[in-house]
């Protein structure tokens, strides 16, 4: 495995297998400079969302960085309040225009069930997927998928379109990796994205991946990034300090061995750092 080192969707899209993230990149400078400074180090793959408010940003870094259009595997995400078919499609054009660009690599309906839509989650999701469907038969978008879904609301999905999302972004690092829903997704043949792949920085304290960082020679970030690559899963991890950008995708010269990987799997849970998927408190 290295820097240009691909999964291959259910569909056969390829997708880097590091993602940039991007959430909590302010919209502007910040962000452009991020996403640029990302692309000239080698990343391909960079994960934004409507709800970011830096679609504009990302969109301005990648044609900063001179990268061609079709060397980047652009992610972005639907939001809570466009949820349902037609506000799907409304959205989905919005997203592009900011991004100034025309087509997407993969577009994730970010949660399943908005606060509003509690007692109607199932139409208002099926109408939601149904659209993002229509969006990717007419090739607007490369693959299609979900984020922070379980089980539940995948198979409601599946059960009524037949059409199993490509990938599942969720919450993924030491200490909180979900496996039910994991072997779930692997079961169906979908790709798992790690969301907050340091848990924001929470697991830098933890004695094991001190002792490993030490053992390794590598920071905490990187074994934390090594440790889900090893482990099949998509990390994404964010910075916008060009130092940290750089020692994130700079993880393919060692290998943890497969007692250690084992070890990080064990360490107790820590809990999720983001919301429930079933009680997102959230108004949009
Ligand atoms: N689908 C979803 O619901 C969802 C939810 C959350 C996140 N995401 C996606 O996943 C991406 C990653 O998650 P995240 O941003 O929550 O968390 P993360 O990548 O685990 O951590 C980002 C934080 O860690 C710091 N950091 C980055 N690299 C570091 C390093 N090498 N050493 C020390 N600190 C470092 C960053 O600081 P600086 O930036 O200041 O350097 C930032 O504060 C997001 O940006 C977004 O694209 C998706």
């Amino acid at each position: 495995m290295d820097q240009n080192s691909t999964y291959t969707l259910s569909n056969g899209v390829k997708i880097p297998v590091i993602g940039f993230g991007t959430w909590q990149s302010p919209n502007g400078e910040v962000a452009t400079s991020a996403v640029k400074a990302a692309l000239e180090m080698g990343y391909r793959h960079i994960d934004t969302a409507s709800a970011y408010g830096n679609e504009e940003s990302v969109g301005a870094g990648l044609l900063a960085s001179g990268v061609p259009r079709g060397e980047v595997f652009l992610t972005s995400k639907l939001w809570n309040k466009d949820h349902g078919y037609d506000e799907t499609l409304a959205a989905f054009d919005l997203t592009l225009a900011r991004m100034k660009v025309k087509y997407l690599d993969l577009y994730l309906i970010h949660w399943p069930i908005p606060m509003e839509r509690r007692t109607d989650w199932k139409d208002s999701l099926l109408g939601t997927w149904n659209a993002m469907i229509k969006l990717y038969k007419d090739g607007r978008i490369r693959a299609i998928g979900v984020s922070n879904c379980r089980p539940h609301h995948i198979e409601h999905l599946v059960r009524n379109t037949s059409v199993v999302p490509m990938v599942n972004q969720i919450e993924y690092h030491p200490g909180f990796w979900q496996k039910y829903v994991v072997d779930f997704c692997k079961e169906l043949g979908m790709q798992i994205q790690a969301w907050s792949p340091m848990a924001q920085g929470r697991v830098f304290h933890l004695p094991l991946l001190k002792e490993l960082s030490e053992k390794y020679n590598k920071s905490i970030a990187q074994i934390c990034i090594r440790w889900e690559l090893q482990k099949g899963v998509n990390p994404l991890p964010k910075s916008v300090t060009p130092a940290r950008i750089a020692e994130n995708f700079n993880v393919f010269d060692f290998t943890i061995s497969d007692d250690d990987i084992a070890k990080i799997d064990a360490l107790p849970e820590s809990g999720a750092t983001g919301y429930d998927p079933d009680h997102f408190i959230y108004a949009s």
